[in-house]
């Protein structure tokens, strides 16, 4: 699928950062069916391994914040890991909420029709492991999605392993600082989007991505104002945790 077939069908204007994550814990089941109650068709998550290579969805390297548990995630096996409870930090209904496998989440994305930026956060010295076990659940999981995944990293390692085994995936390169030579690497993974930090947003700088012909994805946007300011400004599309509320603040039907 070509950029442009990609954004003038179904790239919209709002994606769920790690899920609906403001109305469910993030980066669970719970978020992902929430997002698409919520009307959203986006969602995006993190994926990254657990001690013995098993990909798991999961944004922080330790367990303190959104689960029971504590320590750091590359000690831990997914058969301890899912007997944590990953729900009761954002509200105690959500308490049979577990930390969940690539697998589960790609269940879910198929089965209620979502589409996704999945996310490569390598632990650091894992990114070619990383890689290699991302690819190979996508490889046995064939079931259709309504958009082919969009997979991004902030790591330069990453993104180029998966260009080299998959010439045809369609890339995202994640920036957290402003480089004035940022598209040299754009061209190099040949990728799809940019996906930038908000903060570093300015007129000028959307209209220099822009007028390269890049997809613009800024993160995370949960101030309706400042949406309503990107998007005029030309971004694609924003991360929120509020995806919802982005869209009703800005009148715009899920
Ligand atoms: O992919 C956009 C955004 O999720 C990147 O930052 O830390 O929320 O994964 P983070
Ligand atoms: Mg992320």
């Amino acid at each position: 699928m070509s950029l442009t077939t990609l954004k003038s069908s179904i790239m919209p204007p709002v994606i769920a950062h790690r899920g609906a994550s403001a109305q469910a814990p993030e980066n669970t089941l719970a978020s992902f069916i929430k997002a698409k109650q919520l009307g959203l068709n986006w969602v995006e998550f993190d994926v990254m391994l657990e001690a013995t290579g098993e990909a798991i969805v999961f944004h922080d390297d330790d367990l303190e914040r959104t689960t029971n548990g504590n320590g750091p995630i590359i000690s831990c096996t997914y058969n301890y890991l899912k007997t944590l409870d990953a729900g009761s930090w954002f509200d105690p209904i959500y308490s049979n909420e577990c930390i969940p496998s690539l697998q589960e989440v790609l269940q879910v994305l198929y089965s209620h029709q979502l589409a996704a930026n999945l996310e490569i956060k390598p632990l650091p010295g894992h990114e070619q492991k990383t890689v290699q076990r991302v690819f190979e659940i996508l490889n046995e999981n064939t079931s259709q999605l309504p958009s082919p995944l969009l997979i991004s990293s902030f790591s330069p390692i990453v993104l180029r392993l998966v260009r080299k085994i998959s010439p045809s995936t369609l890339l995202g390169v994640l920036f957290d600082e402003w480089q004035e030579n940022w598209q040299s690497f754009c061209i190099e993974v040949q990728c799809t989007s940019v996906n930038i930090n908000q903060t570093l947003l300015t007129l000028d700088r959307v209209k220099q991505i822009k007028e390269k012909g890049y997809l613009l994805l800024a993160y995370t946007v949960n101030n309706i104002e400042r949406a309503h300011e990107l998007l005029s400004w030309g971004v694609d599309a924003i991360f929120s945790d509020c995806p919802h509320a982005i869209l009703a603040g800005l009148k715009i039907k899920p």
